[in-house]
C-alpha cells in the first residue's frame, strides 16, 4: 500500500467525488490498483460516476454487518482497469464507525496500491469516519469565501485527527469568472488564506462534469483530466511544475 488519501472539504459540491474519480482513473494509468471509498453514506454517488451502480448488490454496511465479506464490497469500475469502488451504505443510518472503516481498509491493504476515501462534506460523523484510516488529505475548494471557509475548517480537523499531509485542490477554476467576481487578487491569496501547499488547480470543465454524470470514461485529454493527472503524478513523487492561472 503506497498511500490512504481521504478527499474532504467541508462546504459540499466542491468536487470531492469529481476529484476521487478523476485522481482515482489518473494513478491507474501508473499501474496501480486504486480503490475508491464511498463514505457518503446514504448520499452515496460514486457508483452512478463510475458506471456501476447496476453491478452493486452489498455495500460497506453489508461487510459490517456480515451479511458479506468485505471482497464481495469490491466493484471492479468497467473501462476503468486498476480501479475499484466500495460502496457506501444506501441509508444514512447505517454510517460506519470510524475504527470500523479503518480495519475495513486495513484488510483490503495488501491488494492496492492506493486507497482513496471520498468523505461527506461537513465535518461531522461521516468525515471522522473518512479521515480516521487516512495518512494523507486533499481538500477541495472552490474560488469562493464560503468554499476557503470550509477548507480551513476542515484542514484543522484534519490536523486534530493527527493528519499532517494535507493538500490544497482549487477545482472548478474559471479564468474569467474568477477575475469577474473580483474577490480575491490572484489564486496566491487563496493558497495564503488556507495556509495549505497546494497540489493543483482543476479547471472548470463541464465535458468531465456531463461524463461523470453519465457514469462514463472522461476523455483523458479533457482539461480536468490533464489536472488530475499531473495532481497524480504529484501523488507518485514526481515533479511536475505548478501553473498558478
Ligand atoms: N472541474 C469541474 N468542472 C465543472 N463541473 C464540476 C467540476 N468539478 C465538479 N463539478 C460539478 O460540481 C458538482 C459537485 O461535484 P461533486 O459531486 O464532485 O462535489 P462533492 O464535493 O463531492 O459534493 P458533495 O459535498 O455533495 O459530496 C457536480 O455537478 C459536478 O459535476
Ligand atoms: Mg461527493
Amino acid at each position: 500500500m503506497k498511500d490512504i488519501i481521504v478527499i474532504a472539504s467541508g462546504k459540499g459540491g466542491t468536487g470531492k467525488s469529481t476529484a476521487a474519480v478523476g485522481l482515482g482513473t489518473s494513478l491507474t494509468q501508473f499501474g496501480n490498483r486504486v480503490l475508491l471509498i464511498d463514505c457518503d453514506s446514504g448520499m452515496r454517488g460514486l457508483d452512478i460516476m463510475l458506471g456501476v451502480t447496476q453491478n452493486l448488490v452489498f455495500d460497506i454496511a453489508d461487510a459490517v454487518s456480515g451479511s458479506c465479506t468485505v471482497e464481495n464490497t469490491v466493484y471492479p469500475c468497467p473501462d476503468k482497469k486498476g480501479l475499484f469502488l466500495m460502496p457506501a451504505p444506501l441509508n444514512a443510518y447505517d454510517e460506519v464507525a470510524p475504527q470500523i472503516l479503518g480495519q475495513l481498509v486495513g484488510g483490503v491493504s495488501d491488494i492496492f496500491d492506493y486507497v482513496i476515501i471520498d468523505s461527506p462534506a461537513g465535518v461531522g460523523s461521516g468525515f471522522e469516519a473518512a479521515a480516521f484510516p487516512a495518512k494523507r488529505a486533499l481538500v477541495v475548494v472552490n474560488t469562493e469565501p464560503t468554499s476557503i471557509r470550509g477548507g480551513q475548517n476542515v484542514a484543522s480537523k484534519l490536523r486534530n485527527c493527527g493528519i499532517g499531509d494535507i493538500r490544497l485542490i482549487i477545482n472548478r477554476f474559471n479564468k474569467n469568472t474568477f477575475h469577474k467576481m473580483a474577490l480575491y487578487q490572484d489564486l496566491d491569496e487563496i493558497i495564503d488564506i488556507t495556509a495549505l501547499q497546494l497540489i493543483g488547480i482543476v479547471p472548470e470543465d463541464y465535458s468531465l462534469a456531463a461524463a461523470l454524470q453519465a457514469g462514463k470514461n472522461s476523455e483523458s485529454r479533457s482539461p480536468a483530466m490533464r489536472a488530475f493527472l499531473n495532481i497524480a503524478k504529484r501523488i507518485e513523487g514526481t515533479l511536475v511544475p505548478l501553473m498558478i492561472h
